[in-house]
This record gives structure tokens, C-alpha cells and sequence, in this order.
């Protein structure tokens, strides 16, 4: 990593002596012209790879990148947004950890997108112009091999400021099944704000975990809120305004998961009943792409759960209707390892009114030897940063993953270039800020202390991670 480093500083070097070679011919009078930049020779290859993606017909980004036509009318805003650094979204500290799914441009590019919208956007040769890149319509993950989706159309209420449903449906998976990409679509973006889909698994003929029915499920939530720091609020879930307040939450037995909310007390308290989390959609979030050989099982006879987050936030015209999806593609070979999802999250902060930096903490600590695969920060709209600190068992402490602008519009998840090593006992804390003051453009509300709840405005706070377990591989194990 150090001789990359060296590498790069030493190639951005040459490329500032390449410059001032060419500056001082230019001041010399010499005839050296700036290269002309077109979009089908230069600027196609950067938008093909790096943006298109999201832009491009039936994607969520407003215009398509794919065409000449489409792109001209907002060469000034691209210009803007590329040499920001806004465009492609990206909010992690590029100086903690490496990140396989990167999207930040290169000085290079960024240089070569300026240059062309400075010379007049300019289209080019059209016999330079690269092939359009392969999309599978409607799927970032390419064709799936299944989809499933909620079993109905569900029709939100006009005026339904946010509500979460559950919909479960059967698989009808005869055998266990291995995902090895998987995508949660929404039917209907405008009012679908988030989608959790959750594996619940058969119960076993020796064990005697209950399978529970949705409404069974319902009134175990509607219990449990009952005793513990959490109400429901018509289709909403809250933290209670006296319950136990706290912010640092790292020295409490839990961590700082309150919940029993879904009768698991495990997992962050989303989904629970003993559920795996098996994929997301939230606004801007990109695609789930593990390392080759790590999976999601879905073991035979499981029901699929989607959780849906429904809101009229957008203020969506008229169109109610969602039925929202979930495809798979299952891996080719023998997996090596069976990814696990886990929420670090706190249930016990409280946002002062008009509090401009407020910081709370939750921990989680690693029970066995385990390598982190994905980082993926979840706060609402008054969310600053997130950032993720190791505290290993021989006291040494680094951060591992660090969003220093968190952005409520863009859900990423970020993908350890290589995966992280955690050895038992390993304690993980999630540090969140928030900014409840009305210098936040985006805050619902300053003038009141916010506490945890379902809806954007009120706020939350989970540490999603993505991890394998050492001692497993289904090569040797579970896979038959
Ligand atoms: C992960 C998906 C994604 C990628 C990758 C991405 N964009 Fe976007 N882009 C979006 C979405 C979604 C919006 C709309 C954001 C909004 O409405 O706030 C957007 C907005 C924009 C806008 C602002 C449009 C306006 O309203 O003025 C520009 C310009 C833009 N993108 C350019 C690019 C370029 C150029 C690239 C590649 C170098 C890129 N984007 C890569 C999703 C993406």
C-alpha cells in the first residue's frame, strides 16, 4: 500500500512536470494547443464506467449518460458536481482503509470532464465512440435467477406521512440456496423510502424455536414494546420520550440495543424472531457485491420478509401503489463462507433541541474470530458522520471505516478491499454525530430533542456490518 502510495505521488509528480513543460511552451509563444477533449473519444469511457450505472433509463439518477443528446443540456451541472467531488457519491475518508467499491473519479478524469465542458461540451467523431456499456434492465446485479416479490400490491393512504409493513411470503425454496448477489427494487421510488428483506428460516423438527405467523409477530411486538423503552405509534415503532437516556452506550450490558422490540433482542433489533438480514434498498444505496465464494444461505422451506418503509415525504402525484421485489443470483460454485449482517446500534441517545454536534456511542463486541466484509452507516436527517473504531484484544484501537459527511440521501455501502481480521474479543464502536440545529438545511425539526423512532424525522443510529466467521467454510462443513 506504502509503494502504492509512492507510486501515485511520484505518477501526480510527472503529470505536474508534464504541465509546466506545457505551460512554459505555451507562455514561450509556442503553437502547443490544449488537446481538444470530445465526449465520444474522452468523456463516454468515464461516464460508461463511472456514472452510467445510475444514469440511465429506469435508474433513480435524473438523466441518462449513455447518449450524447441526453448529456449536453447538463454539461454545467456535471462540470460542477464532478470537480466537487459530489458526483459519483462517495463519503468515506479516503485516507481510512481501502474500499473495493471506490467510485471517486481520478484527478485525471475529473481534469478531462472540466476541460471538456470548458471547451463547449463538444460531441466528437461519432466513430470514436465506445460501445454502450451491457445493463440487465431493471437489476443492477444482472439477470436474477429468482424474484420474489411482496405476493400484493400494497396502496399507501393519501396523506400517510410514514408507515412500515411487513409482507412475508413463502420461497418455496425445496433445497438450501446460496446467494451470492441479491438486490431489493422498489416498486414505486416515490413512496418507497426503505425496504429490509429478512430470511426467516423453518423451524427445525428438533428444535423448539416457534415459527411465528405476521400476526403473531405483530402482537409480540406490541408486547414487547409494552415492557421496554420502546411504543408503537400506529405502524411506527418509537423510543418512549423518559425512557433511560444513554449517549454513550458502550458501557451498558447491550451496547446500547434496547430491543426486544421484534421478540430477538439480537440484531440491532431489526427484523428478529431469530431472521437473517438478507439485502436493503434505501435511497442512493448501491449495489451488494461480495467477494467471490461469500454468501447469504437461505436454507430450504424459508419465507422471505420484507419490511417497507412507505413515506409521502417525496410528495409522490397521485401514484400510491408499490410492489416491491427482491432477485438473487445464486453462486455457480461451492461457496466458501456464509456472510452474517449485524447492526451496532444505539436505542437510548437523545438529540438535544438546536444541539449542533451531538455525539452518541454504541459497541458490539466479537464473540469469535471473524473477518468484516462491509461497513454500511444508518442515521436519518440530522446525521453527520459515522465512524467505526476496533479496540482489539491486546490494546491496540484504529479506525476502520470512517464517513466523515454522512448524507441521508445516499445509503452506501462501503466493501473492505480486503477483508478486515477481527480476532475474539474485539470490540467494535460506532461513534455517530448529529447536527439537530437548524444549520442543517435538511433538519425536520430543531426546536426538539429527538430521540430513536422508524420515521426520518425522528432519528436513529445503526452501524450495519457485513462479516464471515473464520472457523467456517462449507467447504469442509456446512455446504452438504
Ligand atoms: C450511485 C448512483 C450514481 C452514480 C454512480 C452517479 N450518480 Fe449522478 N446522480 C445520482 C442521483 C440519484 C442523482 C439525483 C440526486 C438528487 O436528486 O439529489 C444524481 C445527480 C447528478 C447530477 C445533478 C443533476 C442536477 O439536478 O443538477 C449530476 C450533474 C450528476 N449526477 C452527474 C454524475 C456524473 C457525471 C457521474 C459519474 C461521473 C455520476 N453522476 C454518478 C446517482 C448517481
Amino acid at each position: 500500500m506504502k509503494k502504492f502510495r509512492a507510486i501515485t505521488i511520484l505518477f501526480a509528480c510527472l503529470v505536474i512536470a508534464a504541465v509546466l513543460v506545457f505551460q512554459a511552451g505555451e507562455a514561450s509563444g509556442s503553437k502547443a494547443k490544449a488537446k481538444t477533449v470530445t465526449f465520444n473519444k474522452d468523456i463516454a469511457p468515464i461516464f460508461n464506467k463511472n456514472c452510467a450505472t445510475c444514469h440511465r433509463p429506469g435508474e433513480a439518477a435524473p438523466f441518462s449518460t449513455l447518449t450524447y443528446k441526453d448529456v449536453r443540456p447538463w454539461a454545467k451541472s456535471i462540470r460542477e458536481q464532478v470537480s466537487k467531488r459530489t458526483m459519483p457519491p462517495w463519503h468515506a475518508d479516503p485516507h481510512v482503509g481501502q474500499w473495493a467499491n471506490d467510485t471517486r473519479l481520478s484527478q485525471k478524469d475529473i481534469d478531462a470532464v472540466v476541460a471538456w465542458v470548458d471547451q463547449g461540451a463538444l460531441e466528437g467523431n461519432p466513430k470514436d465512440l465506445p460501445p454502450a456499456p451491457k445493463f440487465t434492465e431493471g437489476w443492477a446485479i444482472g439477470q436474477p435467477d429468482v424474484v420474489l416479490d411482496m405476493g400484493k400490491e400494497y396502496t399507501l393512504k393519501p396523506g400517510t406521512p410514514d408507515e412500515i409493513q411487513y409482507f412475508t411470503v413463502d420461497t418455496n425454496f425445496k433445497e438450501d440456496k446460496y446467494v451470492q448477489f441479491v438486490e431489493a427494487r422498489p416498486g414505486n421510488r416515490k413512496i418507497v423510502h426503505h425496504i429490509i428483506a429478512f430470511v426467516q428460516a423453518p423451524a427445525k423438527a428438533d428444535s423448539n424455536v416457534k415459527q411465528l405467523t405476521p400476526e403473531e409477530r405483530r402482537k409480540m411486538r406490541e408486547a414487547a414494546a409494552k415492557d421496554n423503552i420502546f411504543y408503537q405509534d400506529g405502524f411506527l415503532t418509537k423510543v418512549k420520550a423518559d425512557a433511560p437516556v444513554f449517549d454513550d452506550a458502550c458501557h451498558l450490558p447491550s451496547g446500547g440495543n434496547g430491543s426486544k422490540r421484534d421478540g430477538s433482542g439480537e440484531g440491532g433489533g431489526e427484523g428478529g424472531g431469530g431472521s437473517m438480514l438478507l439485502c436493503g434498498y434505501a435511497p442512493g444505496k448501491n449495489q451488494e457485491i461480495w467477494p467471490a465464494g461469500t454468501v447469504k444461505k437461505i436454507p430450504a422451506g424459508s419465507k422471505l420478509i420484507f419490511q417497507v418503509h412507505y413515506s409521502t415525504f417525496l410528495n409522490p402525484a397521485g401514484e400510491l401503489k408499490d410492489r416491491s421485489s427482491v432477485g438473487m443470483i445464486f453462486a455457480k460454485n461451492t461457496p466458501d463462507r456464509e456472510l452474517k449482517t449485524h447492526g451496532i446500534g444505539n436505542h437510548y441517545f437523545k438529540i438535544p433541541a438546536g444541539a449542533e454536534n451531538h455525539k452518541a456511542t454504541a459497541c458490539w463486541t466479537a464473540k469469535e474470530d471473524i473477518h468484516l466484509i462491509t461497513f454500511m452507516p444508518h442515521l436519518h436527517m440530522r446525521g453527520k458522520s459515522m465512524e467505526f473504531k476496533a479496540f482489539y484484544p491486546d490494546g491496540r484501537s484504529e479506525v476502520i471505516c470512517n464517513v466523515p459527511n454522512y448524507d441521508f440521501n445516499w445509503q452506501l455501502v462501503y466493501y473492505a478491499k480486503k477483508p478486515i481480521a477481527i480476532p475474539k474479543g474485539t470490540r467494535i464502536q460506532v461513534t455517530t454525530v448529529w447536527d439537530n440545529s437548524s444549520k442543517n438545511k435538511f433538519n425536520p425539526g430543531p426546536n426538539k430533542d429527538v430521540r430513536w423512532g422508524d420515521p426520518t424525522y425522528e432519528e436513529m443510529t445503526i452501524g450495519w456490518i457485513d462479516y464471515t466467521l473464520d472457523k467456517q467454510s462449507f467447504k469442509t462443513t456446512a455446504m452438504k
